[in-house]
């Protein structure tokens, strides 16, 4: 067995997350892999697909995108829900197999908002203004052509998907899930309140970035006072989105500091921060710390989980040294779900690129028609 590199070795050690002991700071990032049954019961073969990133070592999981709501929140056709009970007793044979190997196992919620491209309930969108999303919809997800309008949600449509997610999260609980994240990131409902161009408002979810940022913290907090202290809450955010890779928040680092600030008095056990480069500063030019240093920075206390392009053993304990908790890896997973295993063993890693690895991700077969940059895979 090749010796771990000195750095290294904090991948491989255990980690308290609010209540939880997880046996590693390796987390399987959420990916949308369109493999539910059409009623949104998560299926046999989701099983063994989560089953094996457990057997290959990760500490965490978190799910792909979850749909809360019969409403406006589902993404995608094939996508899973936990909006029934039907798809709670679905979920528990999941949860049962990850534990099996001494992985947590964390529900993505997912509100997709203006980037909904297929809904088995409607065919409306909502979001915060009537902005349509930029860019096209995803072909490997089955869509096509460019987002729909949605509809801007007024109040009493705003505590909907509040209740949404709240009553979708008792639902994870007692599918046996460890925690929640909010899907607060990539362009789907939640970021869209966050994004100045998407979010036009006039009332106090509109305006300067801690209004943006209201709904994820409104969210958050009602989901934490539904399910106590014992079970995990987090919250997924990032600058760019499906729609548009290389956004930015015009406002830089006070942009970071009123939504990090203000999610971790929120109540969230997490911040999951996910960029093109984890690596990398946020604010290229403007400020060198990267963006789950600004969330360690500004949310003291609260555990900060890194994602993108940790591909490598070091890409990952870099990560770390730069102050992350947790590291979430996404793509460089598909390419070998035993990727704790293989790094802790010092084994060669595999292209996370590779076609091979795309083939997998969804019952759609159109795989091969993605961008040569896989742009709308980085989200
Ligand atoms: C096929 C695919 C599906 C994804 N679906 C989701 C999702 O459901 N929720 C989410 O927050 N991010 C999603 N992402 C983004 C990943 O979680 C991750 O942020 C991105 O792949 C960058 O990390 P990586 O460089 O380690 O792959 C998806 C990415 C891929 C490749």
């Amino acid at each position: 067995m090749t010796e771990i590199p000195a750095n290294e070795s904090t991948l491989h050690e255990s980690y308290p997350l609010g209540g939880l002991h997880l046996r590693n700071r390796t987390a399987l990032a959420p990916m949308t892999r369109i493999s539910a049954h059409d009623d949104g019961r998560a299926s046999a073969r989701m099983r063994d697909y989560y089953r094996s990133f457990a057997e290959g070592g990760f500490g965490l999981i978190v799910t792909e995108g979850i749909y809360p709501d019969t409403a406006h929140s589902q993404g995608y056709l094939g996508q899973p829900g936990l909006a029934t009970e039907e798809h709670v007793a679905a979920w528990r044979s999941i949860t049962d197999a990850v534990h099996e190997h001494g992985t947590a196992i964390i529900a993505q919620l997912m509100h997709a908002g203006p980037q909904s491209q297929g809904n088995a309930y409607t065919s409306e969108l909502r979001s915060a203004s009537a902005v349509r999303a930029q860019g096209e919809q995803a072909g490997m997800y089955g869509g096509s052509g460019p987002y729909a309008v949605p509809e801007a949600l007024d109040a009493e449509g705003i505590g909907q998907v509040i209740s949404g997610f709240v009553a979708a999260a008792l639902r994870a609980r007692e599918a046996g899930f460890d925690g929640v994240e909010i899907h607060g990131a990539n362009g789907y409902l939640v970021d869209a309140f966050l994004t100045d161009y998407l979010n036009v408002r006039t009332d106090g979810y509109g305006g300067s970035a801690l209004n943006r940022a209201r709904l994820a913290r409104e969210i958050a907090q009602a989901v934490r006072a539904a399910v106590g202290k014992d079970f995990v809450v987090g919250i997924r955010i990032s600058q760019g989105k499906v729609s548009d890779a290389t956004h930015q928040w015009a406002g830089g680092v006070a942009d970071a500091e009123a939504i990090f600030g203000s999610l971790a008095e929120a109540g969230v056990d997490y911040l999951h921060t996910t960029e093109w480069k984890a690596n990398a500063p946020a604010f290229p030019g403007r400020d060198e710390r990267t963006l789950a240093q600004l969330a360690r920075a500004f949310a003291p206390g609260v555990t900060v989980i890194a994602n993108g392009h940790l591909d490598t053993g070091a890409d990952a304990a870099r990560a770390l040294e730069n102050g992350a908790d947790l590291v979430a890896i996404g793509k460089a997973a598909l390419a070998q779900h035993d990727w704790p295993a293989r790094v802790q063993r010092g084994r060669e890693l595999l292209d996370p690129l590779a076609p091979s690895v795309f083939g997998e991700l969804a019952t759609v077969q159109d795989w091969e028609t993605l961008p040569a940059e896989h742009a709308v895979l980085t989200q």
